[in-house]
């Protein structure tokens, strides 16, 4: 009202013409984020509105005002109204930032990677005036103390510690002072919520007296408990080989580590024939004594028909047992004897 009575006092010409007509404007329609004041519905040619944007918004082009004209409608304004921009937030050390834009009315998250503790906002918010509503927080890393020592036992860290903290991730082995052994996990671990991983406790443990093998003997035959960590040796009898571990520990569990055991030598199943055994070609009958150890290797001489040629076929002794390959065929006293370079051990090798 204001408005149309300042026109009046300044412009009596356009007051006669609209007093003759009753064109008015209605309330103009206006582009996104655009805001006119007041509420009035209509107003009367000559009317001049101040457009301006929303909060949180800059204006573009112009003019920013537009006018009731006779005909009822209103001058065009080329105003845009695009929303502000807040800065692209500082990278946070040791954590993450979350954010879809960075236009007003953005929301912005930070968290921090595990073992890192967030100091500050948690999240913000892009403000009309283009600035973040907080500012980047800060990740500090967790610590822990130092790790708790169990009586008779002590951590190595597999990192030098200063002073009394220690940070995430800083990890320790527990050892006990023999006869204690580590009862419980012997790792140790500061972890994300600033603890360590639970402590072992240092317990005496004993073994039972060791158990005897078959054709083998052991270091001590005292009947007695054995502690933790103490070993017993044992061997075998003769021809007889040690399967396993040379000696047994006493475990922390309280059982004795496990036990080796004697292997059965093999006797060479044949009568007549050469063998190739230890890297040297033998006649059977030379093979004294006659058999071989556990895992040792023999091969036999095979011929092949076709080719007319002999091919050494090897067989393990496995515990007592040598098993002869299928192609020997074992010569008879007569080939043996008087045809011995027709074997297929003395004719070409294939
Ligand atoms: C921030 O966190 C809130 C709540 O957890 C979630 O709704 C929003 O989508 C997150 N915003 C971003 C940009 O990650
Ligand atoms: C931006 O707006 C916020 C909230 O109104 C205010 O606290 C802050 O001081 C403003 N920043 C600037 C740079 O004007
Ligand atoms: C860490 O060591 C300092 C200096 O030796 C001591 O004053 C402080 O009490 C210790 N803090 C903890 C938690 O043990
Ligand atoms: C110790 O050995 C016994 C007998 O072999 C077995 O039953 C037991 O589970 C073992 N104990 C542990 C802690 O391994």
């Amino acid at each position: 009202m204001d408005f149309m009575l300042m026109s009046f006092l300044l412009c009596p010409f356009f007051i006669t013409i609209t007093s003759g007509q009753d064109t008015v404007c209605s309330r103009p329609e206006l582009g996104a984020n655009i805001a006119v004041d007041g509420l009035q519905k209509y107003f009367n040619p000559g009317a001049m509105l101040a457009l301006s944007c929303e909060q949180g918004h800059t204006a573009v082009l112009g003019p920013r005002t537009i006018v009731c004209t006779a005909s009822g409608h209103w001058t065009k304004s080329r105003l845009m109204c695009i929303p502000k921009l807040c800065p692209p937030p500082d990278h946070l050390a040791n954590g993450e930032v979350y954010y879809e834009n960075t236009v007003y009315q953005s929301l912005i998250n930070y968290t921090c990677h595990e073992g890192y503790i967030l100091t500050g906002a948690v999240s913000g918010v892009c403000q009309a005036n283009g600035t973040w509503s907080t500012r980047v927080p800060e990740c500090k890393p967790v610590s822990c103390g130092l790790a708790p020592i169990p009586q008779f036992g002590m951590i190595i860290y597999d990192k030098t510690i200063r002073g009394n903290t220690t940070q995430y991730g800083i990890t320790g082995t527990y050892k006990c002072l023999p006869p204690y052994a580590v009862v419980g996990s012997a790792r140790a671990e500061c972890t994300a919520s600033g603890t360590w991983t639970e402590t072992p406790k240092c317990q005496v443990v004993t073994c039972p007296p060791p158990g005897n093998i078959d054709n083998g003997y052991k270091s001590s035959d005292i009947q007695r408990q054995y502690d933790y960590m103490e070993a017993v040796k044992y061997g075998c009898h003769g021809d007889y080989v040690l399967e396993g571990s040379l000696q047994i520990v006493c475990e922390k569990n309280g059982n004795w580590s496990e036990m080796p055991s004697c292997k059965r030598p093999c006797s060479v199943g044949i009568q007549r024939g050469r063998i190739l055994y230890r890297g040297e070609k033998v006649w059977i009958e030379n093979l004294k004594p006659k058999k071989v150890l556990h895992k040792e290797i023999v091969s036999l001489y095979c011929k092949d028909q076709f080719r007319n040629c002999g091919h050494a076929v090897t067989t393990q002794c496995v515990d007592g047992t040598l098993i002869i390959p299928g192609c020997f065929e074992e010569p008879s006293s007569v080939s043996y004897t008087l045809h011995s370079h027709e074997l297929p051990s003395e004719i070409e090798p294939c």
